[in-house]
């Protein structure tokens, strides 16, 4: 089967965001909440399984895979699952998220087995502040995945900054000239309403992107690019920098008429978007025909036709998803 992947709107399916655990050994405040338990083992997609939807996505079109989590780096041999994805024909773009700071063990292995690049969340440079966001983080030890990253000689380097009224956004600035400083890449993102944190009320903490924008503006000139990494980020270069700027704004700039992509979450359901429930249940077709490839492939072929149009997300502050994104994949 070579099928492409389209939806009923036309859009074709060339990424997959794949969350290979929940855990972390962060508990950022607006991704988990302080009491979050994690799925036990028996739940979790295998490194065979998650390695077998792999390579049914790229033998279907998909060019662009990107693992995430909770923490891609706290999953026992992850080392062995980017070595396998690596080497899959028709892959285009490997890319990671992760929260760097297992980067100093891992990075020249990642680099190794294929992985091309890495978007590490950044959302403060005062340590105290850091692990308050974080609630368990320490900031040098993810300054120092930084540097192992670039070291590895990973291409382009992405920070991820969420930026929270009255907690962080008084340092877009310095986060901007961080990653100028670094020969860095930075994307700020709105906050989105899944699952219930507990520790802020999210309406209350909305900061939108064009508010981040003028801050920026105050200290460097952006001009837009066109450039596209196929994700949805809108970017933005500066005259003096070779660090791009992007601006991830599922509130106020939605970008779902040209969604490509779609996840597959840590128990293996295929979702079809962030925002909805809509998905189909890989694990149980893996289950049922253990290494049957073509089974998995009609079932994800099967599944693009219930990709829902758009996300409704609001700012009001109500959870509109009950899912937490470490069960998504961030
Ligand atoms: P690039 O490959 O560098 O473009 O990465 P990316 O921005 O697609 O991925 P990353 O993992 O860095 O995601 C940054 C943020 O964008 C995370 O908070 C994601 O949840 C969010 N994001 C990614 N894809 C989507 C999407 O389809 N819809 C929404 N609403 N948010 C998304
Ligand atoms: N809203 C926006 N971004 C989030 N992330 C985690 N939770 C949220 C949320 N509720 C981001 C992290 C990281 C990526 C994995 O997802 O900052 O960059
Ligand atoms: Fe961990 Fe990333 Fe969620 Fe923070 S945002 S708790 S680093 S998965």
């Amino acid at each position: 089967m070579t099928d492409e992947l389209i939806d009923d709107f036309g859009r074709r399916v060339s990424y997959v965001r794949i969350s290979v655990t929940d855990r972390c050994d962060f508990r950022c405040v607006y991704c988990m909440s302080e009491e979050m338990t994690f799925l036990p083992r028996a739940q979790v997609l295998t490194l065979e399984e998650l390695a077998t939807v792999a390579r049914a996505f790229t033998e279907m079109g998909v060019e662009k895979i990107r693992l995430t989590g909770g923490e891609p780096l706290v999953r026992r041999d992850i080392d062995r699952l980017v070595d396998d994805i690596g080497v899959l024909p028709g892959l285009k773009d490997f890319a990671m998220t992760t929260n760097g700071a297992s980067l100093p063990k891992f990075a020249g292995r990642l680099r190794d087995g294929g992985l091309k690049r890495l978007n590490i969340s950044l959302d403060s440079l005062d340590p105290e502040r850091f692990r308050r966001l974080t609630r368990t983080g320490d900031l040098n030890k993810v300054i120092a995945g930084i540097r192992a990253a670039r070291e590895a000689g990973f291409e382009r380097i992405k920070l991820n900054a969420v930026i929270l009224k009255g907690r962080n956004d008084d340092e877009v600035i310095d986060l901007v000239d961080f990653a100028r400083a670094e020969g860095l890449d930075i994307s700020f993102i709105e906050e989105m309403p899944l699952g219930d944190v507990s520790d802020h009320s999210r309406a209350e903490t909305f900061c939108s992107s064009d508010e981040v924008q003028e801050r920026i503006q105050t200290r460097h000139e952006l001009i837009p690019t066109t450039e596209s990494t196929l994700g949805p980020s809108r970017y933005f270069m500066m005259p003096d920098s070779e660090s791009r700027v992007g601006f991830i704004s599922p509130h106020s700039h939605n970008f779902c008429d040209t969604c490509n992509r779609v996840r597959v979450t840590v128990e293996g359901r295929l979702l079809l978007c962030l925002g909805n429930e809509h998905s189909v249940d890989l694990r149980a077709v893996l289950r049922r025909h253990p290494g049957d490839i073509e089974a998995v492939k009609t079932a994800i072929v099967r599944a693009m036709p219930l990709k829902p149009e758009r996300h409704h997300f609001t700012t009001d502050g109500d959870v509109q998803v009950v899912r937490f994104m470490n069960m998504t994949g961030g």
